[in-house]
Order: structure tokens, then C-alpha cells, then sequence
């Protein structure tokens, strides 16, 4: 069997054809421009490319974008002092603190800090429980990018095997509490779990998400299951050249493709829905704000 590709790509420009016509429409109709605030702390390389892109595509769907950049050894008090404004500024309407953050900083306190309603990333306690007891919540994006691409090529979810490797707060824990949601059966695989091949094996749904490289192998995927790679890992890649590097993803693609039914590439798969379901987020507080 040759696997049938899941286009992340073409998938998130269709979210953010949809995010532009709401964002169009709160404009007309009501005179709201929803506004997502970003805030990055240091200079990551990695962080700041990501930052970069959700500023460009939040302007490109017509919201408004807010970057907040502080030093690497920037106050604790002064995080929270900036999230604090922009929980009450009216046109803030989503709030994103890029992670990792600097390891003098409290993770949890700054993502506790923010107003859960503003909440972009669903990362807030409250948003975590609101998830957990299948309440109205923040869902955080990536976890949500997959899920649209399961529903999406799959249908009705309900009774199906799924394993999530990985149990990050990020991806893992509310990606299986999604999947939940949906009705399969779910099994979290972490770096404990015995004979990981054999609890894969039985999956119809893999997500990986453990951040390495290419851990994932068609050994360990049920023939036609739909592969969900999460990962994506900058390794060497002496074949293009002297210091060249290349993306790959938890999976290894070349074998996991031939058994599966179906897998999302790296680039191309997960990482452009992360962004969009972002934009789609902020617009879903927006709309919450203001009734
Ligand atoms: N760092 C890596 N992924 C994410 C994400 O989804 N949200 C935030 N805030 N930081 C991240």
C-alpha cells in the first residue's frame, strides 16, 4: 500500500480563506478587527521564525497583530506586567506567549497569568479542565490542526484505535483528550511504555509527537492506518551538501508511507494547521468577547 498524503498545507489555506471571510465580516457588520498579541522573550532562532509567521499570516486573514519582544533576561514582573495590559486591552483579543520561555521564568505562572477567555493557546489551567470535562474551552492549535485533518479524512472518528506518542501538556495530553472527545479508544505511548510496537501495531490513528527524528517506522504501523506526524526535527543532511540540514519529522516517512492508509508529510502536514487553527482561535475569542 502507498499512503495517501494528507495536505496540511492546502488544509490551512482553506482554515484561513475561512478565518479572512469571518474577520471580513465582524469588520462590516460590527466595526471589530480581532487583534492577537504575541510576546517572545530572547531570541530563540527557532521561536522567532515562529513568531515572525504568525505576525505575517495574522495580518494576511486582516486581524491585527501585536508583537511584544523582551530581552532574554527580562524581569519575571515585567512578563506579567505586560500580560496584565494586554488582558485589559479591549483590542487585544488573543494572547500568546511563545515557549520555551528563558529558564529563570515560571512557565506556569506567566501561561496562568493570562486571561483564559484571550487564551489563544488553551494552555491556561482553566482551558486544560474546561478540555478534560468536555466543556467549552481554548483547544490548543496544534492538537486541533490534527484533529480537523483526522475528521477530514477519516469522517466519523467514533470506536476507531488511537495512540498518541507523546505526552507533552502542548500536543499529547489534549490531543488524546480530543480524540476522547470523538470517541476512540486512546492510548497514550511515552518513553516508558513496553514494547511500543505491539501498542502502535494495534492503532488505527498514530500521532507522534516526541520530537525524534524518524523514531516512528512502518514496523510499527497496522496496514492502512492514518499516520499523524507531529514532529519536526532539523537533522544533517551530508547528501546536499557540506553543513546542509533538512526537516524530518517523528516519523520515518519512507516506511511508515508504504503500510499506512494514509500520513501527513514533513513540511507540509501539521505544522501550517498549528498557525491557522491560531488564527481561528483568536477569532472564536473575538466573537466570544463581544457576544
Ligand atoms: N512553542 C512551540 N509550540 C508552541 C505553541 O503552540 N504555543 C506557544 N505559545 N509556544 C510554542
Amino acid at each position: 500500500m502507498t499512503a495517501q498524503i494528507i495536505d496540511g498545507k492546502a488544509f490551512a489555506a482553506r482554515v484561513r480563506e475561512k478565518v479572512a471571510g469571518h474577520v471580513a465580516r465582524l469588520k462590516e457588520e460590527h466595526g471589530i478587527v480581532p487583534g492577537l498579541a504575541v510576546v517572545l522573550v530572547g531570541e530563540d532562532p527557532a521561536s522567532q521564525v515562529y513568531v515572525r509567521s504568525k505576525g505575517k499570516q495574522t495580518v494576511e486573514v486582516g486581524m491585527n497583530s501585536y508583537e511584544h519582544k523582551l530581552d532574554a533576561d527580562a524581569a519575571q514582573e515585567d512578563l506579567l506586567g505586560l500580560i496584565e495590559q494586554l488582558n485589559n486591552d479591549p483590542a487585544v483579543h488573543g494572547i500568546l506567549v511563545q515557549l520555551p520561555l528563558p529558564g529563570h521564568l515560571d512557565e506556569d505562572l506567566v501561561i496562568n497569568a493570562i486571561d483564559p477567555a484571550k487564551d489563544v493557546d488553551g494552555f491556561h489551567i482553566s482551558n486544560v479542565g474546561l478540555l478534560g470535562t468536555g466543556q467549552k474551552s481554548m483547544v490548543p492549535c496544534t492538537p486541533l490542526g490534527c484533529l480537523m485533518m483526522l475528521r477530514d479524512h477519516l469522517g466519523s472518528l467514533s470506536g476507531l484505535n488511537a495512540v498518541v506518542i507523546g505526552r507533552s501538556n502542548i500536543v499529547g495530553k489534549p490531543m488524546a483528550q480530543l480524540l476522547l472527545g470523538d470517541s476512540c479508544t486512546v492510548t497514550i505511548a511515552h518513553s516508558r511504555t513496553r514494547d511500543i510496537q505491539e501498542v502502535t501495531g494495534r492503532a488505527d490513528i498514530v500521532i507522534a509527537a516526541v520530537g525524534r527524528p524518524e523514531m516512528v517506522t512502518g514496523a510499527w504501523i497496522k496496514p492502512g492506518a492514518t499516520v499523524i506526524d507531529v514532529g519536526i526535527n532539523r537533522i544533517d543532511a551530508p547528501e546536499k551538501g557540506e553543513g546542509k540540514t533538512r526537516l524530518v519529522g517523528d516519523c520515518d516517512y519512507e516506511s511508515c508511507a508504504e503500510v499506512a492508509g494514509a500520513i501527513t508529510p514533513v513540511p507540509g502536514g501539521v505544522g501550517p494547521m498549528t498557525i491557522a487553527c491560531l488564527l481561528a482561535n483568536t477569532v472564536t475569542a473575538c466573537c466570544r468577547a463581544n457576544g
